[in-house]
């Protein structure tokens, strides 16, 4: 496994639509390895593939329950709204409060190329939500209501 380098705000890619994974190869499943690494290592509860300059669609998240990957991930449904603080390893010191489905199922490729749901709710779900926009070259201060100010 490699801890990939991440790019911040100012590379194009993070502003790119990602484009789907058309199979899930031995590349892949090493990129997916080296994401998780990448973002265990940053201390982050999200990657997407993207910010390790990949434009593919390819999350990683764990918000402490575990690794969940997806690939070619899409919400297929989406309920209720929490505003809460989120960052982004790719825009380092900025965070701030952003509005959010409070519950999501999503649906995708696992790490083995099986499609998966995965019910999620709030910071899981939030999570997931930052890095599937990602994918789409969304960034959460796109959607930032009110910045946190830090001393
Ligand atoms: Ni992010």
């Amino acid at each position: 496994m490699a801890v990939l380098p991440i790019v911040t705000l100012g590379h194009p890619v993070l502003r790119s639509k990602a484009r789907p994974v058309v199979k899930v190869t031995k590349r892949v499943q090493k990129l997916i390895r080296d994401m998780a690494e990448t973002m265990y290592q940053a201390k982050g509860v999200g990657l997407a593939a993207p910010q390790v300059n990949v434009g593919e669609r390819i999350i990683v998240v764990d918000v402490g329950q575990g690794l969940v990957a997806l690939i070619n991930p899409e919400i297929i449904k989406a309920e209720g709204a929490i505003r809460d603080v989120e960052g982004c390893l790719s825009i380092p010191g900025r965070s701030g409060y952003v509005t959010r489905a409070a519950k999501v199922i999503a649906k995708g490729l696992d790490a083995e190329g099986r499609p998966i749901k995965v019910e999620a709710q709030g910071y899981f779900a939030r999570a997931i939500q930052h890095e599937i926009d990602h994918l789409d070259g969304i960034l959460f201060i796109d959607r930032l209501e009110e910045e946190v100010e830090r001393e």
